[in-house]
């Protein structure tokens, strides 16, 4: 047994110890944001946050984040009430497909945290292990930009909470 701690829950789990922890929130806990791309770190579809740092979940075995704080795009929001991020995202059109988004919202939510107030180049480093098939980067850029900008102004921090 492995226990996960997921969105602020503890979880234990039967499972193999080298199993990726994309499958683990996939199939074992239906948290289905982080998305299977290519299962090799080459397209950020998995991202998700351990302690305070982005991770490509297919690359993860489950054994190296036992008892560290896991955190998905379902700890940021909800449909009804979506997180700052996750607003930017809904309000700059910034999906296509969408296959790419959890992941994308994941690394920026990261970004937010640690540079509140990202340069334009700061962001696209950050952000550039991430991709977008659909090509919608422009647009997911101005959204991570206005989700920073709202946070500066003093709105709605529950992004930047590590629940
Ligand atoms: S699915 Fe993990 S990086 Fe592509
Ligand atoms: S919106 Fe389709 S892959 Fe990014």
């Amino acid at each position: 047994m492995i226990t996960l701690r997921v969105n602020g829950r503890d979880h234990e789990i039967d499972a193999d110890p080298a199993t990726p922890l994309l499958y683990v929130l996939r199939n074992d806990l239906a948290l289905n944001g982080a998305k299977f791309g290519c299962g090799l770190g080459q397209c950020g579809a998995c991202t998700v946050i351990v302690d305070k740092e982005p991770v490509f979940s297919c690359l993860t075995p489950i054994s190296a984040v036992a008892g560290r704080p896991v955190r998905t795009i379902e700890g940021l929001g909800t449909l009804d009430d979506p997180g700052p991020l996750q607003r930017a995202f809904i309000e700059e059109q910034a999906a296509q497909c969408g296959y790419c988004i959890a992941g994308m919202v994941m690394r920026a939510q990261a970004l937010l945290e640690r540079t509140p107030a990202p340069t334009p180049a700061d962001t696209r480093r950050f952000m550039s292990p991430n991709l977008c098939r659909c090509g919608t980067h422009m647009r997911i850029l101005r959204a991570i930009d206005r989700a920073a900008r709202t946070l500066q102004a003093g709105g709605d921090n529950k992004t930047v909470s590590s629940r």
